[in-house]
């Protein structure tokens, strides 16, 4: 049992993706010790634990204090244990919990369902929330404070490196002309800004809000997501994953799938089993509209490197 089981929390909403293809990905046997590097509210995990029986040992790790209450509620049994942290530490937790090198690995990158709809957080801009953005609250700066202090020339760049916005130089100064005004201190006022501004992209088919890429560059940003994948995949998964182990991403914008497809492509560590990245079903992309944009790759360790 872990410490994050006492915390009362609202019923997880969260419904894992592609989990019949992250679990033949992974290959799993009974006895495998194995690392959910995002183990969120415990939707892959938990069918990983059925799969490695009870010889075999979860490590879950989340960034998010709320996300491992809820995986403590939905994971049973003695063979696993719950971590708050950065997935990108993944050998250091290793070393500080006198674990193993893993058998397996997965990460399923992103937001999850429970954080859009908690409304303290400001994920979703329909919520009058404050706009933190933070998947650990009490790490770094909120998107309200990065906001309030940036200058146009980043604002400028992070919306068109990260929201991909052609007119992000119009869309930055309408953003620093309103928090002259008031604070852009709320998920919402971000929204009716941008919105506003009629500066942000939108297809014309697109049932999307214009701010929606928005916030996924500020999301970025105050996690530094980018970094935190690169990190991994450069620097110490190959210290965390045994040789000949398997590793399997999900990832939900092409900037992270890009990270994740030149990694397992340059990196003479991989063996690549997915050269196209997984999509759900028809079926799965229909009951699940998470699932839509969501790419599986899956890579084994050589064992020779
Ligand atoms: C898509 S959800 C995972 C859902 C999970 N697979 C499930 O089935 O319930 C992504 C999770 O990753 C966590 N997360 C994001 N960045 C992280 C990081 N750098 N290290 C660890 N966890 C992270 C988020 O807090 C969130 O709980």
């Amino acid at each position: 049992m872990s410490d994050f089981a006492d915390t009362p929390q609202p019923r997880p909403v969260h419904q894992a993706v592609l989990v019949r293809e992250v679990l033949d990905g992974l290959a799993l046997e009974p006895g495998l010790f194995v690392v959910d590097g995002t183990v969120g509210a415990g939707g892959h995990s938990r069918k990983i634990l059925e799969r490695i029986g009870e010889q075999g040992f979860l490590l879950g790790v989340d960034r998010d204090p709320m996300m491992l209450g809820h995986a403590s509620q939905a994971l049973q049994g003695p063979n696993h244990r719950l971590v708050l942290d950065t997935y990108a530490h993944l050998d250091s937790i290793l070393t500080r919990e006198t674990l193993p090198q893993a058998d397996r690995i997965l990460l399923d990158l992103g937001l999850s369902s429970d954080q859009l709809a908690d409304r303290a957080r400001g994920f979703s801009f329909h919520s009058d929330g404050p706009l933190d953005l933070r998947f650990n609250p009490t790490e770094g700066q909120s998107a309200a404070e990065w906001l309030a202090e940036v200058d146009e020339p980043t604002l400028i760049q992070v919306l068109t490196e990260y929201a991909e916005e052609p007119r992000a130089a119009a869309l930055a100064r309408s953003l620093i002309k309103a928090r002259r005004d008031a604070p852009i201190d709320t998920a919402s006022r971000l929204a009716e800004v941008v919105s506003d501004s009629g500066q942000a992209r939108l297809a014309k088919d697109s049932p999307k809000h214009p701010a929606t890429r928005v916030f996924q560059a500020l999301r970025i940003v105050v996690n530094a997501e980018l970094t935190q994948v690169e990190t991994f995949v450069r620097d110490v998964v190959h210290r965390a994953l045994k040789p000949g182990g398997r590793l399997a991403i999900i990832t939900f914008h092409s900037l992270e799938d890009r990270i994740v497809k030149q990694a397992f492509r340059e990196n003479e560590l991989w063996q690549q089993l997915t050269p196209k990245p997984v999509v759900a079903s028809t079926a799965e992309q229909r009951l699940n509209p998470r699932a839509r944009t969501a790419l599986l790759r899956v890579a084994i360790r050589k064992s020779a490197t």
